[in-house]
Order: structure tokens, then sequence, then C-alpha cells
């Protein structure tokens, strides 16, 4: 490719990640705390969200410099009415080589088993599940809304079933929580073509009161499920990934590890995440955001979109997870980080 856009470290741009709700129907404990997230939380009013049009007029400037990947996040993004629309509008854009873009969404499967058609008809490739379990009682603790974990299984199956794949299944491991799921989950999912990835509990946002003893390192997931069922380490499947692959020796298929506390992925990052009020972050931990919404609303053509974007993401230098440990705690005092909920993961 020619003259395509580089971060100040030498970063390309890949990734676009939307928001397109700030709201959820689970309280996961390590995203959306219920004492935090109760009735009187001030969600984004409807008139502060991107549309649909200008969703898709803005992620059109980014493919332009060079991103391939598009993946709808919340909150719960199947909460937004009428996603299927915006899922059309996105999966007619091109790359800046005429390919399809590949387009995704990471959701917690309340609404899948529902959904599951009607989003692959609009468009999408494929899905990301979170489920923390397989017990129910750990989950509907974990998500706190007493939701079953037969319904996500229900909603995967739906997935499945529409052609929705590669599924992936997102599991957050907290120590003291969820960790005794790891083995049944790996037995659950090997050899169903399903892609289980382990993600490390992260210090996300301002309120989720993480603690480092709270991380199980996933060298210690791998360790664990290497004993029950080998594994050899896979090569990256694209440059910029966040999970490092594992496959099963006897060829049951993969499962991924993601490892931001104990082994920063920030080298390669080329991500940009698009909030649902049209803020552009440059990191997962980034306290403050750059306002696309103004300029789309100002009445910027885009070429001046494109340009504002591209100076933005030439600027950039944030590797959060890389500096971590010589960071300040967040003592509540200074600027705060985005919640998960507002920014997607
Ligand atoms: P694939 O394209 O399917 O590999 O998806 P993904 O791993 O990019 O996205 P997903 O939404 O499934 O995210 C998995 C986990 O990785 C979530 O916990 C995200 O919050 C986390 N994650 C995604 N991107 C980043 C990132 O750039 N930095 C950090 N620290 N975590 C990330
Ligand atoms: N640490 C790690 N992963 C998290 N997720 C939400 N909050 C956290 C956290 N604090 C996960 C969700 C979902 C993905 C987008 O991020 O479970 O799978
Ligand atoms: Fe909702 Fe996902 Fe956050 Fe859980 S992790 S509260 S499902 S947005
Ligand atoms: Fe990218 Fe920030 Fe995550 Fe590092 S911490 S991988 S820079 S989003």
């Amino acid at each position: 490719a020619t003259g395509l856009l580089a971060d100040a470290l030498g970063r390309p741009l890949r990734d676009l990640r939307i928001s397109v709700t700030d709201r959820c129907n689970f309280r996961c404990s390590y995203c959306m705390p219920k004492e935090v997230f109760d009735k009187d939380y001030p969600y984004l009013p409807h008139s502060d969200l991107l549309t649909f049009e200008e969703i898709t007029r803005v992620a059109r400037q980014f493919v332009a410099h060079g991103v391939q990947k598009i993946r709808l996040t919340g909150g719960e993004p199947l909460l937004r009415k009428n996603i299927e629309i915006l899922i059309g509008q996105l999966a007619a854009l091109r790359t800046v080589e005429g390919a399809p873009l590949d387009i995704t969404l990471t959701t917690n499967g309340s609404l899948l088993a529902r959904k599951a058609r009607s989003l692959k008809d609009a468009g999408l490739q494929r899905v990301t599940v979170s489920l923390d379990g397989l017990d129910d009682t750990v989950f509907r603790r974990m998500n706190d809304v007493d939701f079953p974990v037969a319904e996500v299984l229900a909603g995967i199956h739906a997935a499945q079933e529409a052609g929705l794949g590669p599924i992936k299944v997102n599991m957050v491991v907290q120590r003291g929580t969820n960790e005794h799921e790891i083995l049944p989950m790996a037995r659950r999912f090997k050899g169903t073509g399903i892609v289980l990835r382990f993600i490390e509990y992260m210090d996300v946002g301002a309120t989720n009161g993480w603690r480092m003893d709270q991380v199980l390192p996933s060298a210690e997931v791998v360790k664990l499920i290497h004993a029950q069922m080998p594994l050899v380490q896979l090569e990256p499947s694209a440059p910029g990934e966040t999970a490092e692959r594992w496959g099963y020796a006897d060829g049951g298929g993969e499962i991924g590890v993601i490892s931001s506390v104990t082994q920063a992925f920030c080298g390669d990052c080329n991500r940009a995440r698009l909030s649902t009020e049209g803020q552009l972050y440059l990191c997962l931990f980034a306290t403050q955001g750059h306002d696309l919404r103004s300029l789309v609303r100002g009445g910027a053509t885009d070429e001046q979109l494109a340009s504002a974007i591209g100076q933005i993401w030439h600027r950039r230098d944030d590797r959060y997870s890389q500096l971590r440990a010589s960071m300040p705690a967040d003592t509540g005092t200074g600027a705060r980080r985005v919640e998960m909920s507002y920014i997607g993961g």
C-alpha cells in the first residue's frame, strides 16, 4: 500500500471498534457494577448518539485510511434499535484495496438466539460472544442479573446455524471468582470450531475496583489446560492481534489468551475506538477522546473529516499496557479513564 497512515510509534490504522450504545442488560461486576450503574446513572441521551448515517460516514473516512476490520461493541450492541440497518450500510463499504471489510460484533449473547439470522442477512460476517463460565450459579452471579448460561449457549448455537463464524467466545478470568470454570469451558468448546479466548481481568475504567491479585496470568491458564489437553503455540494470524493462539496437539481446534496485564501487546496496536457519541479514542485506557461529532455536525467535508482523523492518528503515542507498571494508581482525583461499557473494550 502507498503512503498509508502510521502513528508516532509507526503503527498503522487497521481496526475500528465502534460502540453503538453505552447501555447493557447485564451488570457484570468487572464492567458495570450495580452500585454505580443504577437507575440514576447518566447514560447518553438519544440526541448525543451518532446516527447510523453519521457512523457510516465517519467509518468511510477510517476505511480510506486503511481500516480493514470494523467491530461493533457497546455496552451491548444488540440493544441498539435496528442495528441491522447499520450493519447493512457498513457491509457496503470497501477497503482501499477494494475488498469487503471484516465486519464483526462483540455481544453478551442474550439476544443472539433471536437475532442471529437477521444479523447474518444484513451482512455481519461473524460474532464474538462473552461467556464467563458454564456453572449456572457462577455465571448468574457474574452477570448479576440472574441470566442463565443456557440462553447464551442457545445464542451461540443460533449464530453457528446462521453461519456467523468462525465464532469466538470470550471468558474474562477473575482469580477467586471463575478460575475453576477454565477447564470445563475448554472441554466444552474443544472440537466445536469455536475459538475460546481467556482474557486477563483488566483495570479498565474507574469503577470496577480492579486489584492485581484478581488477575490470573494467562501463562497459568495455558499451563492448566496443557496439563490435561496438550497445546502447541501457533503463529499469529494477523499483525497486532490481541490474542496469543494455542492449538490442541490432537487437532481439536485452538484457544487464545489475551494478556494485556502480564504481556502487553501495545507494540503493534492498530485499533481506533469510536464512542457512541462520536469521540475518537486512541487507547482503551484513554482519559480523553477527540470530538469527531462536532466536525460531522458542524458541516465538515469528507476531506476535512479524513484529514482530521489522519492528524489525530499521526500524533498517537498511546501504549498504556506497556506503561501500566509505571503509571500512578487511579485515586479518583486525576482524569478518569473511560468506562468499558462506554468504549466497548
Ligand atoms: P478478534 O478480531 O476476533 O481477535 O477480536 P478482538 O480480540 O480484537 O476483540 P474482542 O472484542 O473480542 O476483545 C477481546 C478482549 O480484548 C476484550 O477484553 C477487549 O477489551 C480486549 N482488547 C481488545 N482490544 C484491546 C486493546 O487494544 N488493548 C487492550 N488492552 N485490550 C484490548
Ligand atoms: N477486563 C477484561 N475484559 C473485560 N471485558 C469487560 N470488562 C473487562 C475487564 N475489566 C470483556 C467483556 C467482553 C469484551 C469486549 O471485554 O467480557 O468479552
Ligand atoms: Fe454488559 Fe459486556 Fe459489560 Fe457485561 S462485560 S456488563 S455484558 S458490556
Ligand atoms: Fe492499544 Fe492501548 Fe490496548 Fe496498548 S493498552 S494495546 S495502546 S488500546
